[in-house]
């Protein structure tokens, strides 16, 4: 993870480090710092935890540091070495004079820090980047050439890196290289920005040219020298980046993720639009580009994913499943990434990422492509790297999500999963017409549903209260929901770091139902369809031993009320679009109890919103 931020123009530095670095906050906060050109120096400012506190490091210099016109800057979410001021980047080299700050993993660090150290390198910081640092230099001291000790010093670097280095000999260049992590190079007039993501830099410009790996820029005011890893000059690929500055407004909302759950109606209103009309006609999605026969022929798909897109993916799983009789597995990229994996040209390869830059499903969709299969990618940013890599792009367009927990972007991913299953089937025939009808009937009325659920929240609010102080939480559900399950689980331990866990109920009895007892909160996803009976059954068992029962369900059967201590009520809905209204009392839920506790909901401790380490 981590944002880095670059700039070299005619313009004072200092504010458009720190805006960028804001907008790239989601990167990570364990810290921040800045690198900025004086006249005869390079002065460095760091501060550890958020970036509010570099600010305010800043304040008392700001007379000295305005006229400085080039800069680099990062925020860190640490790999290597805790989040302290020490291991807060930039990094510099033991005079000082070359100052870098890096995202990724460098993985020979160690080997790195050996040879340098015998070189008479001094290490002051645990990080693997200050071993880049004081490489680049020694490469400096032999070259005298900045572009070339970057070049040299990246043919030594083993792992991933995305790097803006300057050196005090040199009033206004920047160079920067990158190998499997993100960086973009915009272009201004007369000026130069590097940053990690574009809201970085989409106040300043729309032109950009995105590094490719192994490619070195060097930034002057007015010129980009742009060169191979043989130092060979490649011509440059600009392009208009596809965006509007956004200005990031929480809209009266306490914290972003209330106000991301709450536009979820919208969004898959927007998703709806130019892609399903009325419900007797045909679903559109030209994002496909499979050519229908093979798409007809298809007999196995894999869904490469990580975290909450994992979860996605598995209710996707279900529906393709369903719907189209296709086989599909379902895979954790960081699984994948790691095995003989029997994927081919015959496999329909999908990968889901709010980000589109998470690095383990971006290096197994990689690995999937050299395979020869097509690859479908499913995400919330059509400018990134896993979109570059797609054979058919499905942008789920739920808008930028700040808060670290995806709420909106899970539901769209949903949207995504239910047109892309039900677009199959049409052209497989695989569902009847009258079905295939209803379906989409239903598919229709899903926005003015979760409007229903999110009009009245106090039940929600009241259940939070009671089992905000608990240790731990189970959630159990059977079939389409047992993802909604772990989803459910997964936001309650990101934000309130309470030990939630999902299982598919009727696994209790193997093992997890020895954790029950009076202090035990069972949370029960009871929605109406095949498995309603098993699952009420499964919940009774939990409760003969003492759990404290919760109810999430569409059914007024009346014997729920013995059972279950609260039940959470949502509109009614067929089966297999009931992850969609379930998961957003569950969002709720886990909004309301970290709310209580006082927890940073929208920056939970220890993670960050893009993943761009393995
Ligand atoms: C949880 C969450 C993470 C992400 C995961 C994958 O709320 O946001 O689990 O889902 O890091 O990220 P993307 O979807 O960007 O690939």
């Amino acid at each position: 993870m981590c944002g880095i931020v670059g700039y070299v123009g005619n313009r004072p530095v200092v504010d458009i480090l720190l805006d960028g670095l804001e907008q790239l906050e989601y990167r990570g906060y364990d810290s921040s710092g800045v690198a900025l050109k004086l006249e005869d120096e390079i002065k460095v400012y760091k501060a550890e935890g958020k970036l509010i506190n570099l600010r305010n490091t800043l304040k008392p210099h700001i007379s000295e540091i305005m006229s400085s016109t080039m800069g680099i800057g990062h925020i860190r979410w640490a790999t290597h070495g805790a989040p302290t001021l020490l291991n807060a980047h930039p990094h510099t080299c033991n005079c000082g004079n070359l100052v870098l700050v890096h995202n990724g993993i460098i993985e020979n660090y160690k080997e790195l820090r050996e040879k340098l150290s015998a070189k008479g390198c001094v290490f002051r910081s645990q990080t693997d980047t200050e071993a880049v640092a004081h490489l680049v230099a020694s490469k400096y001291a032999e070259t005298k050439d900045l572009t070339e000790a970057v070049r040299l010093a990246a043919q030594e670097i083993e792992g991933a890196y995305a790097l803006c280095v300057m050196h005090n000999d040199y009033k206004n260049t920047l160079v920067v290289t990158k190998r499997n992590a993100p960086l973009l190079v915009g272009i201004g007039e007369g000026e130069f920005y590097v940053a990690s993501d574009v809201p970085a830099i989409i106040k300043h410009t729309k032109k950009a040219l995105y590094l490719n790996d192994n490619q070195i820029a060097t930034l002057t005011p007015d010129k980009m020298l742009l060169i191979d890893k043989d130092g060979v000059e490649v011509p440059q690929k600009i392009e208009l980046l596809p965006w509007e500055p956004v200005a990031l407004s929480k809209m009266g909302y306490k914290h972003f993720m209330l106000k991301e759950i709450h536009e979820q109606p919208d969004v898959i209103r927007n998703i709806l639009v130019g892609k399903l009309h009325a419900p007797d006609e045909p679903i559109i999605l030209n994002e496909v580009k499979l050519n229908k026969d093979t798409l007809k022929n298809l007999n196995r798909i894999q869904i490469i994913a990580c975290g909450t897109s994992l979860h996605a993916a598995m209710v996707g799983k279900y529906l393709i499943e369903s719907f189209c009789g296709i086989a599909v597995d379902v895979e954790a990229s960081s699984e994948y990434i790691y095995r003989k994996t029997v994927t081919d040209a015959h496999t329909l390869v999908i990968g889901v990422s709010q980000s589109g830059e998470t690095a383990d499903t971006l290096t197994a969709i990689k690995q999937a492509k050299a395979k020869g299969s097509h690859i479908l990618i499913i995400t919330n940013r059509p400018d990134s790297a896993m979109a570059r890599e797609a054979d058919s792009l499905v942008p789920v367009n739920a808008g930028i999500e700040v808060s670290v927990a995806a709420t909106k972007s899970y539901t769209a991913q949903l949207m995504a999963f239910y047109l892309l299953a039900l677009y199959m089937a049409e052209i497989k025939g695989s569902v009847e017409n009258s079905t295939m009808t209803s379906l989409k009937e239903e598919m229709m009325l899903l926005p003015q549903k979760i409007d229903q659920i999110l009009a009245n929240t106090d039940d929600v609010q009241k259940c939070a209260r009671a089992f905000a102080n608990t240790k731990d939480f189970i959630y159990i559900a059977r079939g389409i929901n047992f993802p909604t399950a772990l989803e459910g689980a997964l936001k309650l331990k990101e934000i309130s770091y309470i030990n939630a866990t999902g299982y598919p109920a009727g696994e209790l009895k193997h093992g997890p139902i020895a954790m029950l007892d009076e202090t035990m909160p069972v949370l029960s996803i009871l929605m109406k369809g095949s498995v309603y009976e098993k699952l009420l059954s499964n919940s009774e068992e939990a409760k003969a031993r003492n759990a404290r029962m919760i109810a999430l369900t569409n059914s007024s059967d009346a014997k729920l009320v013995d059972l279950f201590e609260h039940i959470l009520y949502v509109p009614d809905v067929q089966e297999l679009f009931s992850p969609l209204i379930a998961i957003v009392p569950l969002q709720l839920l886990a909004y309301y109890i970290a709310e209580f506790l006082g927890k940073d909901v929208d920056q939970p401790r220890n993670l960050a919103k893009s993943v761009t380490v393995e």
